[in-house]
Formats: structure tokens, C-alpha cells, sequence
């Protein structure tokens, strides 16, 4: 089974939903990294017996030495997957480069709308609300040196013209979240995925 390792910030409602359909099943999360240490998600992955690791920026020299830390741990458990689920952190060269096509991020926006630096959580929904767009939803991308310009792997739009604030947006688009994520990383566990430059497709089941 392909080790996985989920990189969280947060509450965790991804992480969650890739315990329940790929943990123990298409795939192994091997360990969760938190860079809170009040982050909920560690508790969920505490509850399914998940390992995890707490990697405060505050105890590292630099950015470089936090993002070697992270490689460090993945390393130790033998991660050959890395998921970002809502980490609000940028990953370094040095660390992209350590798993090449093999890092991926949900992001909850269509891209490339609403995406980039400074666009992460609410932040984005609230532009999606303020421009008054009608149509949003997940998108899961490898992840690159670009911030959330990697090739795109799945996308899934959903309607918010009866979303009547962020928040409702943001309800909207993380239900989508929690089936695209999982299914997107069992079809890597599966094999099923494979990146041709910026071209991914898919192998149908
Ligand atoms: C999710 O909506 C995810 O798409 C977003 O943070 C939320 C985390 O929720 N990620 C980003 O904005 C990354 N740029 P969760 O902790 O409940 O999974």
C-alpha cells in the first residue's frame, strides 16, 4: 500500500474524509504533520491511531530548516505521498523537490480564478462572495514552485448563486472537498494517475 503522509493546519474535515475512504484501504497515512499545535486534525488522526508530529515554525531557524524538518519526518516513515490538507503554509524548493509530481493540494477554488499567494481559507471564499461569482468548487493540483500552479488533477464546479455569504460558499465547496480529495488520492494510490507535463489524465476504473 502507498504511504501517505497528510500535511495539515487545521481543523482537518479533509484529513477526516481521507482516513475514511483511503486509510487502510488503497492506501497507508503514515503520519500527520501539524504546524499548530492546537491543529483538530490531530486529534482525528490521534482517534484512527495515525502517528503525527507537531512542527512549529517558531522552534526552527528558518523557513529552509522548518520545510527540511517536515522532509525529515516524511522520510523516517517511509511517506511516498504527500497531501496537503488545508496546510496554509508554502512548501520550499528544497522540499518540492524532494518529492517531484508526488505532492498534492486540495485548493478551495476553481483554478486559476481566485488562487496564488495571499488566496487561502476563508480569504477565498470571501473574494469569490465580494466578486460575485456564481460558480465555484474544489480544485486538487500537483504541487510546483508556483503557488497553486501546479498541473491540475481533478476539478468539480459547483453552483453558489443561492450562497448568500462566505461562509455558505464555504460549506458549499468543502462537502465537494471531502469527495474529490479522497478520490483523487485512491486514484493515485491506484496507479491510475499520470502527469505529462501539465497534462494529467486519469485511467478510468
Ligand atoms: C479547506 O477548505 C482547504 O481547501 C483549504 O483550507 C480548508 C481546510 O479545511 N486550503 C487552502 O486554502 C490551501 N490554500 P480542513 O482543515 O477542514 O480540511
Amino acid at each position: 500500500m502507498m504511504k501517505i503522509g497528510v500535511l495539515i493546519s487545521g481543523g482537518g474535515t479533509n484529513l477526516q474524509a481521507v482516513i475514511d475512504a483511503v486509510h487502510g484501504k488503497s492506501g497507508d497515512i503514515a503520519v500527520v504533520i501539524s504546524n499548530k499545535a492546537d491543529a483538530y486534525g490531530l486529534e482525528r488522526a490521534q482517534k484512527a491511531d495515525i502517528p503525527t508530529s507537531v512542527i512549529l515554525e517558531s522552534d526552527c531557524a528558518d523557513v529552509d530548516d522548518f520545510n527540511k524538518k517536515m522532509i525529515g519526518v516524511l522520510k523516517d516513515y517511509g511517506v511516498e505521498l504527500v497531501v496537503l490538507a488545508g496546510f496554509m503554509r508554502i512548501l520550499t524548493p528544497a522540499f518540492i523537490a524532494a518529492y517531484p509530481n508526488r505532492i498534492v493540494n486540495i485548493h478551495p477554488a476553481l483554478i486559476p480564478s481566485f488562487c496564488g499567494e495571499g488566496f487561502y481559507g476563508m480569504r477565498v471564499h470571501r473574494a469569490i462572495f465580494e466578486y460575485g461569482a456564481k460558480v465555484s468548487g474544489p480544485t486538487v493540483h500537483f504541487v510546483n514552485e508556483e503557488a497553486d500552479g501546479g498541473p491540475i488533477i481533478a476539478q468539480k464546479a459547483v453552483a453558489i448563486d443561492d450562497c448568500d455569504s462566505p461562509e455558505a460558499i464555504a460549506e458549499t465547496v468543502l462537502r465537494e472537498e471531502h469527495k474529490l480529495l479522497p478520490w483523487v488520492v485512491e486514484q493515485i494510490c491506484l496507479g491510475r494517475v499520470h502527469v505529462d507535463g501539465r497534462l494529467v489524465t486519469i485511467d478510468k476504473a
